[in-house]
């Protein structure tokens, strides 16, 4: 478990192997930052990496969405668990079973992850769950299974920092924000479309902000970094 005081930003290495995510491992202090890694990074460089950047001090949020059988998520829960990450995620819309048995099987465990949610992709629009049988507001949908996740117990939500204040008056202080899409004042937004800057994040109720390409493109990703630190700090 995690306190306010430790790092709120969370670089996510969106890399395609190990060899530029460890080179920039060794520009970024753990005490300053997590680190996210994905589906694409673990599928090339696999559980070592997640080992190396574990021992190296970094706070790990494991991004791989679980989303299968309860069974077969609570297993693969447990087994992120084992390689020592901070933060591991599945999909709330594997339904509230699958939900409560990640975090029964997490519970058990003396020192586990933190477990969240996967709402609604932002990438799926209106159009897009009315085509897979989901018709309605997507604002609506994220609340919904927002809530499916805090009455299994799980520790909070993936969100758009635009969802942000809305969880946040519904779901109170513990309940954890994740939010992507966050661009500092004069950051390329690149393929986000609905971005807010670090600050307005915080502001709107975020615990932690991913954070990838501001930083792992920067020319010094460690004051890229630093600069985003301050400006929440303020
Ligand atoms: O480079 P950038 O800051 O846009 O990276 C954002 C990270 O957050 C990426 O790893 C992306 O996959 C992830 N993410 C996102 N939007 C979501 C969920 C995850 O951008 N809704």
């Amino acid at each position: 478990m995690t306190s306010q005081a430790a790092p709120r930003i969370i670089v996510a290495l969106d890399f395609p192997d190990s060899v530029p995510a460890e080179g920039l491992l060794e520009h970024l202090d753990p005490n300053r930052c997590r680190v996210k890694i994905g589906k694409e990074l673990f599928t090339r460089a696999g559980p070592a990496l997640v080992r190396r950047a574990v021992a190296a001090g970094f706070g790990v949020f494991l991004d791989l969405k679980f989303h299968d059988i309860p069974n077969t998520v609570a297993g693969a829960c447990d087994a992120a668990a084992d390689l020592g990450v901070w933060m591991v995620n599945v999909h709330a819309q594997g339904g509230p079973a699958m939900l409560e048995a990640a975090q029964a099987r997490l519970a058990q465990r003396r020192e586990r992850p933190l477990l969240i949610a996967v709402t609604v992709l932002t990438s799926l629009s209106a159009a897009d769950l009315a085509a897979i049988g989901c018709p309605g507001e997507p604002a609506a949908r994220v609340l919904g299974l927002a809530g499916l996740a805090k009455a299994a117990g799980l520790d909070g939500v993936v969100c758009s920092p635009r969802e942000a204040a809305a969880l946040r008056a519904r779901f109170g202080p513990a309940f954890r924000l994740v939010t992507p899409g966050v661009r500092p004042v004069g950051a390329a937004a690149a393929d986000q479309k609905r971005i807010m800057t670090p600050a307005d994040a915080i502001a709107a109720g975020a615990d932690y902000l991913v954070v990838g390409r501001p930083i792992t493109e920067a020319p010094d990703p460690a004051a890229a970094l630093a600069a985003i630190a301050r400006e929440i700090a303020d």
